[in-house]
């Protein structure tokens, strides 16, 4: 009999570029806590999917010289995208939602016109600062140096005829679920939004965008697109099937018991989320669960930076289940954890190969060993010896699920693998190999084997939500047929004449040293492959003697401003510190390829002893340097970027 319904989501994900380890994280999470429940009786609903609207795709589509569907469509259902990713990972998710689903579309239109027809939503001009790759409106004061408080780039001025919502309004309901209810966990992100967001004064959220037109049309305002966070956060409730008859269980599962997202975007769903839903007099999801990030050397994985760590390449090598155990036991679920290969390397040696695997392996070889994989019914149980282990396992699934309550995977893993180090305790102090040469000890030897059994039958059940194959697979060679929730709590299940059976390692050793190279290798071979087919310029033939090289003076310069020039399409001005305390003016050929609000803060070289020049009516004092290649019979340029610690002024030789 179910025990209820279970309602859980991931954040609908960005097909702007493949997803990475980072993405990945929050989908296995959700994904074990969907399994869980599954496992303790309710009826669950996980839902994913991708939030397939906005700027940012419809500028990289153009970039492309695809359409934002097609676009779109390859990232989500290409090979390798993320249909093919969560395929890979063993997602159990049991809906998938896309937001340029027609079903979707209409339902945003709806739901649009009905916080508009309350008075929630009304027009006005936006004008403030965006940050374009996070598809964020920020306010002078929430902006940290000037640049977006989430992502560190810079913002844009923005002004623009808009809707608003009344975000203001719902202030203080919000200020008082946030701090007087368990909305949102953990506690650390309360005081994170009420001091950042609601007491510096919410401001209203403007909703509708005219600049671009790949978004939800606001139906009654054509030239109006709907903000991708309001279309965007609403698919909770279209994938149910709110305001469209693709689905009809939004009765049964609105509202969501948790939803689980990074932390950089509690603020959506931790403020502007319920203040929407209380706008439609909609019931409140009972959680938001806002988990750290996976770092990469200490910083925010990106595809930008150009640090991402690729999940097919780790499940190829290590196996999916152990690279879905080692991101939830690996790193507190609520905290950033620094990503490292070695860590899951030795996650997996440890924990997978040498304390689960051992204890499986040795087991099972051992009943094959003295008993010819049957167990027989005569049992010798010796209380001293047994009661410690027996009394941990039946411990055990209460330890468990207190912790994965409380969404605490790392320390529910942890209550497990205590058992598993005492199991292979228990192996050492009861000496299998010297009862073996001892007739008179058989059946006491059978009950050690009993006991083992038993406690690999209830560990590896409650890891099936981490590892489903793998664990799945220890069930078949340990003998074992029930292995439901009711049957974890207590010891003896297993029939006493249980059968075993041998098969492959479940959890190979790894070799640190090989795999560290040959990932590197792979990282490598990867990063050239996305370069593009280059026409490489032919190389000087004149030699240039050292002397008259060393006269050019190459030196290190700060973007202070960049600004496109009038009449010009091809030209930038750019205000330079080049380490001297006097600003530097150059002019560069390179608009067609960078946008300039993006270059500046960059780090450039500069040559600064060339002649000034004019051109288009302005002084040019040196020249920027740029990789000039060609590209499908086109000239392309990139700017020379370094390093930022390197200081304005430094003398390139
Ligand atoms: N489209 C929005 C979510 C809308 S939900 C109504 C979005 N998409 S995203 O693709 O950029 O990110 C999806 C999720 O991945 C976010 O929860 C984000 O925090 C998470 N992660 C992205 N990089 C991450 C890490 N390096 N580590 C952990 N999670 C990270 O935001």
């Amino acid at each position: 009999m179910s025990k209820g319904k279970f309602y859980i989501t991931t954040p609908i994900y960005y097909p702007s570029d493949k997803l990475h380890i980072g993405h990945t994280y929050c989908t296995v999470a959700t994904d074990a806590m969907a399994r869980y429940k599954r496992m303790t009786g309710y009826d669950v609903m996980f839902l994913t999917g991708t939030d397939e609207h906005g700027q940012k795709i419809e500028d990289k589509a153009a970039a492309a010289g695809v359409t934002p569907q097609q676009f779109v469509d390859n990232i989500v259902q290409g090979e390798k995208g993320i249909l093919d990713l969560w395929r890979l990972m063993n997602i159990s998710n049991d809906r998938f939602i896309r937001t340029t689903d027609d079903y979707h579309v209409a339902a945003i239109q709806k739901i649009f016109k009905k916080m508009y027809d309350n008075g929630d939503i009304y027009k006005g001009t936006y004008k403030g600062k965006y940050c374009k790759p996070c598809e964020s409106f920020w306010t002078e004061s929430q902006l940290v140096d000037g640049k977006c408080p989430d992502c560190g780039r810079e913002v844009q001025d923005a002004e623009e005829e808009a809707y608003f919502f009344r975000l203001s309004k719902y202030a203080d309901k919000i200020q008082d679920l946030l701090e007087n209810t368990d909305f949102l966990e953990p506690r650390s992100r309360v005081n994170e939004m009420v001091n950042n967001f609601i007491k510096p004064g919410l401001e209203d959220l403007c909703v509708s965008r005219t600049s671009f037109t790949w978004g939800v049309p606001v139906d009654f305002d054509p030239g109006h697109v709907v903000y991708v966070w309001v279309d965007a956060l609403f698919n909770y409730t279209t994938a149910l099937g709110l305001f469209n008859d693709k689905y009809n269980d939004y009765d049964e599962f609105w509202p969501a018991d948790v939803h689980f997202v990074g932390k950089e975007i509690v603020r959506f769903h931790s403020i502007i989320w319920p203040a929407m839903l209380m706008s439609m007099g909609m019931p409140l999801p009972k959680k938001v669960f806002g988990h750290g990030w996976l770092l990469l050397d200490g910083g925010k994985m990106s595809k930008s930076k150009g640090n991402v760590v690729d999940p097919y390449v780790l499940a190829e090598k290590f196996g999916v289940d152990a690279l879905r155990f080692f991101l939830l036991r690996t790193f507190p679920f609520g905290s950033d954890g620094n990503f490292s290969n070695e860590s899951l390397i030795q996650t997996i040696n440890v924990d997978l190969a040498n304390d689960l695997g051992n204890l499986v392996s040795r087991t099972v070889a051992m009943v094959q060993k003295y008993f010819d994989g049957t167990l027989p019914q005569d049992q010798e149980t010796d209380e001293t010896l047994d009661q410690p282990l027996v009394d941990m396992v039946a411990a055990l699934r209460d330890s468990y699920e207190a912790y994965m309550e409380k969404y605490a995977f790392q320390n529910a893993l942890a209550e497990v693998f205590k058992v598993i180090s005492r199991a292979n305790k228990y192996i050492d102090e009861n000496a299998p190999w010297v009862l073996a040469k001892d007739e008179s000890k058989k059946a006491r030897l059978a009950r050690v084997m009993y006991t083992l059994l038993e406690s690999i039958r209830v560990c590896a059940a409650l890891l099936i939500p981490f590892m489903p194959e793998s664990c799945t697979e220890i069930m078949k060679r340990i003998g074992a047929s029930e292995y439901g929730w009711d049957s974890l709590k207590g010891f003896g299940v297993l029939p006493m004449d249980v059968t075993v059976a041998a098969g492959d390692v479940l959890f190979p050793r790894i070799d640190a040293e090989k795999a560290l190279a040959e990932l590197e290798a792979a990282a490598e071979a990867a990063k050239k492959a996305t370069l593009p087919p280059l026409e490489i310029e032919p190389f000087a033939e004149e030699n240039v003697d050292f002397e008259t090289f060393c006269k050019s003076d190459f030196r290190v310069v700060k973007v202070k401003d960049c600004q496109p020039v009038k009449k010009s399409n091809k030209l930038l001005k750019f205000t330079l510190d080049d380490g001297s305390g006097t600003d530097r003016q150059i002019l560069s050929g390179i608009a067609m390829y960078y946008k300039p609000e993006d270059l500046i803060g960059k780090t450039l070289v500069a040559i600064v002893n060339l002649p000034p020049r004019k051109m288009m009516g302005q002084d040019s004092c040196g020249m920027l340097l740029s990789a000039v290649h060609t590209e499908k019979g086109e000239e392309r340029l990139n700017l020379l970027m370094l390093n930022d610690a390197i200081p304005a002024g430094a003398k390139l030789c």
